[in-house]
């Protein structure tokens, strides 16, 4: 038996939401397959992974060391699984992208494996066994990429011992950049400061509200023009992505908002429709970089 699962790029923090808001993207994806294989040849190794897609050859295939196999083996020695079993991971999702590459197969992987195996596992569940292979890839299991990519929409981490996900459906279109700058998230989360000043924190607490007001009321221009006022994380990793402080300038009166998604190097803007090919315009004189024009997906789901 083989299960197939699509699972797709998230874009985490939305400006003031550090390590707490997520968005479930349409695109990029990552398609990842599970499969119980028999060579039982009585190695302690029952996991196989591999891999395709673009820098592909970065992302260890041991087990222990890839995020989707951590996740995998901690899933099956919690519920006693004996099969060995095979991954495929498609990477649609370029690594170090600021879309959520790994999470996206943390999340896939988890999803495929409730799935194989029956496991019966609350989305809550899911993401938290997904948040261990996150771990891994940026040093701390923040689930704000996670989150989103298992519930879909828009989630929101409100805790994180116990985790606690919160989660609304909203629909509405981004317009994503992908500089082709290398921006591991380890290095970006050694960026943002240790201690905040109480205005900073007052004033992120206060847009962070704003947004989720914003979304409640089907207010797309007030959730984009908080999503631009982050007064901690972004001031301390925009001068990582070269050219962003001219584009945010050039397009603040083309789009509702604009911020780094994630930790970086990827973009996410909220376009205004009527703008939109001048925003993609400078975006690519910017970065001649691919640009996904996409909207809010679902998660990941069973193929
Ligand atoms: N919240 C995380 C960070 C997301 O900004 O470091 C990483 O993609």
């Amino acid at each position: 038996k083989m299960v197939k699962v699509c699972s797709p790029g998230t874009s985490a923090n939305l400006g003031p939401g550090y390590d707490v808001f997520g968005l479930a993207l349409y695109e990029p994806y990552d398609t990842i397959t599970v499969m119980k294989t028999d060579d039982s040849n009585d190695n302690d190794n029952k996991i196989t992974i591999t891999m395709e897609g673009e820098k592909c050859e970065e992302i260890p295939t041991d087990v222990d060391k890839n995020t989707a196999g951590v996740v995998a083996k901690k899933m099956m020695e919690d519920f006693d699984i004996s099969d060995n079993i095979h991954i495929h991971i498609e990477k649609g999702i370029k690594p170090g992208s600021g879309l959520g590459s790994s999470s996206a197969s943390c999340a896939g992987i988890a999803v495929a494996m409730n799935e194989l195996f029956d496991l019966k596992l609350s989305k809550l569940e899911l993401t938290q066994y997904a948040s261990l292979g996150e771990a891994v890839a940026a040093g701390a299991p923040h689930a704000d990429n996670v989150a989103p990519a298992i519930f879909g929409g828009f989630t929101m981490v409100v805790g994180y011992e116990p985790l606690e996900i919160l989660h609304t459906p909203v629909e509405f279109e981004v317009l994503v950049a992908l500089p082709n700058i290398q921006i591991p998230t380890k290095e970006a989360r050694e960026l943002v400061p240790k201690n905040i000043p109480i205005k900073d924190m007052v004033n992120n607490v206060g847009k962070a509200c704003g947004m989720v007001y914003a979304l409640h009321t089907n207010n797309i221009e007030l959730f984009g023009k908080y999503m631009m006022h982050d007064a901690v994380v972004e001031p301390c990793r925009a001068p990582l992505i070269e050219g962003y402080s001219e584009v945010k300038e050039k397009v603040k009166d083309l789009v509702y908002g604009i911020t780094i998604s994630g930790s970086g190097p990827a973009i996410i803007s909220l376009p205004k429709k009527e703008h939109i090919l001048e925003v993609k315009k400078i975006f690519k004189e910017t970065w001649n970089c691919p640009i996904y024009y996409t909207k809010v997906g679902p998660g990941a789901y069973v193929l």
